[in-house]
């Protein structure tokens, strides 16, 4: 009988259900993928092709770190650049916090629902999943009281807050928020997927050495299809030297490096003027 191959697979990841992948109708909208359904500016896409097409492609991308751009979006945030690390979709960015902070058995703690991909990133990296039920009786109001007994009392690692939430889309005060971050046990993440749409700005909780923000253009930027679009806030300069390289050795062989000059470019752009919401 020959071994199954199976048995060398990770066991978080073994033990997951496979995530159903179903046809899906290009006529119909995506509304549970939250799109911008605005489009990416025409004009603007030409000139990107332009710069990719320019490109060597023979050559490896020049250093680790696009620092032009991770500058751009310090600057757009009001951070430091070298708060900042920019990687292929908020999906790539969940996997790199999760595997560099989290050892087999350590705990999670987020409300319930919220992204689907924390609690699949847990899994894989064999931690244990704290959920805590948003109450639709309570307009899934953010329980802050009992987030921070749970990460306390089971000595959480990680935090996670989607603000505002996916999926139901909920906005979370920002005292209620700082709140969170001031008295719970572990890293704060708070993903802000969705930031520029309610105007809410919590770099001031940076200030707290234990908190991350996460943020993408692929929402409010409409770059979601480019996948080289995700970023992230850390709060303490002092170890983003350890941040750095853990980020950088998992993420150098990333296939979309070299395009990162035409994406400061698009970003630039963008970020110029005032973004483009759904009225
Ligand atoms: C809360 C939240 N974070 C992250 C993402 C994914 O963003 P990205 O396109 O950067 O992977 C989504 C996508 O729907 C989201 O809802």
């Amino acid at each position: 009988m020959p071994e199954d191959s199976a048995n060398w697979i990770n066991p978080g990841i073994r033990g997951m259900a496979p995530v159903g992948r179903r046809r899906v109708d290009p006529e119909l909208h995506r509304l549970q993928w939250n799109e911008n359904a605005t489009g990416f500016p025409a004009e603007l896409k030409e000139e990107v092709l332009q710069r990719l097409s320019a490109l060597d492609w023979a050559r490896y991308p020049h250093g680790l770190r696009p620092w032009v751009l991770i500058e751009r979006l310090a600057a757009y945030c009001g951070v430091q650049p070298e708060q900042v690390v920019v990687s292929d979709g908020s999906s790539d960015l969940i996997k790199m916090v999760m595997a560099a902070i989290l050892p087999p058995g350590a705990t999670v703690v987020m409300p319930n629902p919220t992204f689907l991909l924390y609690g699949l990133n847990a899994q894989m990296q064999q931690a244990r999943v704290v959920d805590i039920p948003l109450r639709p009786e309570d307009d899934f109001a953010l329980p802050a009281q009992q987030i921070i007994e749970a990460s306390h009392a089971h000595k959480a690692q990680l935090v996670v807050i989607c603000a505002p939430n996916n999926p139901t889309g909920t906005f979370y005060p920002t005292d209620v928020l700082a709140d969170v971050v001031k008295h719970c046990h572990g890293l704060v993440l708070i993903d802000e997927a969705y930031a520029e749409f309610c105007d809410q700005d919590l770099t001031h909780l940076l200030a707290n050495g234990r908190v991350v923000l996460l943020r993408t253009l692929s929402k409010v930027f409409a770059m979601a299809g480019v996948r080289r679009t995700s970023y992230w806030c850390g709060s303490c300069r002092r170890s983003e030297r350890c941040w750095t390289t853990c980020t950088s050795s998992m993420r150098c062989s990333s296939p979309t490096w070299k395009t990162t000059p035409a994406w400061t470019t698009t970003f630039a752009f963008l970020s110029a003027r005032p973004p483009r919401t759904i009225s």
